[in-house]
């Protein structure tokens, strides 16, 4: 029956994980996956996200199923922390919001959604993206394409590496058939570090518009570039501009709930009856998938978002994170320059959320792990948030000697 099968080679980044937890050596760094460790180098369970479930362990109720599309409580606190809590799409009643496994489950619910409803359009996603982003919507049975994105510059004429390409991609984008997929990282882009700025989301909106693309915007590190509100500039910009899009949104990174699988998709639609209906049909799309998400996830979101201490706690609590980031990015290039002078590192400080593209080859990178245990995804991506001031010194030894 099973003699076709074939074996599955692994995912690029969940298998680096498996393989750093197996590794022996004591003195091993794992900048692999996008989770946030502290300076200690444990995942912290946040302070407001502890009181959130003593509360629920205080109150009691039931253990039912959720409805099919996620907890009331959730889904409002949601829509007010991605649009702000005025916004007209909310007013309109135009926005259809579900509560996700993750904001995996919501990128694979709008897959599918899109695959049944808009069966015709194909998907373009950034060059480089999430290693997870094409696997996905390909899963989904829909094609996928790249658009130009990240500047790996150009020995020959001495470009260096590092910038966005916005006007090439603008150009690809300007070429889409409509009802073309766009998928964008509302902030922290995963894996470059590389983001747009508010100036060019704004050039970004008239393309999408002239070219009736759905942009579909994947917002897995809100908090981590400039606040919680700043990251969510895309999303309020392109709602204010009248486009109907799609946005998953993530609280793994954000309240480093990662086991929790709490997340979020919200599809900005054109009236108030256009997002009933879509909301119906994401619904039967649940159905088909899970059925419905998890109860404890949507308790500890919609408190931490709801509540009037919580609320300010965890803002304090990301900025904190955000923050030791932006530090472990200044000791790293100091002690990188310090190294190897004449070698351009100043990467590190421009590229924003828990990733730097370091530029590093596989080869390097294989190097870095096999000989001094430290752990990249071999595209060179590095997640900053692994660094401690106990392994930052070390790292950058180890990145010294592969650098050569
Ligand atoms: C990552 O990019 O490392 C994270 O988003 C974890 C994952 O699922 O890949």
């Amino acid at each position: 029956m099973f003699q076709h099968i074939e074996p599955y080679a692994g995912d690029p980044i969940l298998s680096l994980n498996e393989a750093f937890q197996k590794d022996p050596r004591a003195d091993k760094v794992n900048l692999s996956i996008g989770i946030y460790f502290d300076d200690q180098g444990r995942i912290p369970v946040l302070g407001s996200v502890r009181q959130a479930e003593a509360q629920m362990l205080a109150e009691g109720g039931t253990k039912s199923y959720l409805p099919i599309e996620g907890a009331a409580a959730m889904r409002s606190a949601v829509q007010s922390l991605l649009f702000g809590p005025e916004h007209e799409a909310l007013a309109s009643g135009r926005v259809a919001t579900l509560q996700t496994v993750g904001s995996s489950g919501g990128l694979k619910v709008g897959a599918d959604f899109l695959k049944r409803w808009l069966p015709g359009s194909a998907v373009w996603v950034s060059d480089p993206t999430w290693d997870n982003h094409r696997a996905m919507f390909e899963g989904a049975g829909l094609p996928v394409h790249t658009y130009p994105y990240y500047d790996a510059g150009d020995a020959a004429s001495g470009r260096p590496a590092g910038g966005l390409r916005f006007d090439a991609m603008l150009e690809t984008l300007r070429s889409l058939p409509a009802r073309n997929v766009v998928l964008l990282h509302a902030c922290c882009h995963n894996p470059t570090g590389v983001d747009l700025t508010p100036a060019q989301w704004q050039a970004l909106v008239p393309v999408l518009r002239e070219r009736e693309l759905l942009p579909y915007l994947d917002l897995a590190y809100q908090g981590y570039g400039d606040g919680i509100d700043a990251d969510a500039h895309a999303v309020r910009l392109l709602a204010a501009s009248g486009l109907v899009f799609f946005v998953a949104n993530s609280f793994s990174k954000s309240m480093s709930v990662y086991g929790e699988r709490a997340g979020a998709l919200s599809v900005v639609c054109g009236d108030a009856a256009e997002a009933e209906r879509v909301l119906g049909q994401m619904k039967a799309t649940v159905r088909r998938n899970y059925s419905s998400p998890g109860l404890h996830a949507a308790g500890i979101v919609s408190r931490v978002l709801d509540d009037t201490h919580l609320r300010p706690q965890w803002e304090a609590e990301v900025t904190a994170m955000r923050e030791r980031i932006a530090g472990m990015r200044r000791s790293l290039h100091s002690v990188l320059s310090a190294k190897r002078p004449g070698h351009d590192f100043s990467y590190f400080l421009q590229q924003r959320g828990m990733f730097s593209y370091t530029g590093l080859s596989p080869a390097q990178v294989d190097r870095l792990r096999e000989e001094f245990g430290v752990y990249l995804v071999r595209s060179g991506r590095m997640c900053v948030a692994g660094l401690n001031s106990g392994n930052v010194e070390r790292t950058a030894s180890a990145m010294a000697a592969v650098i050569g």
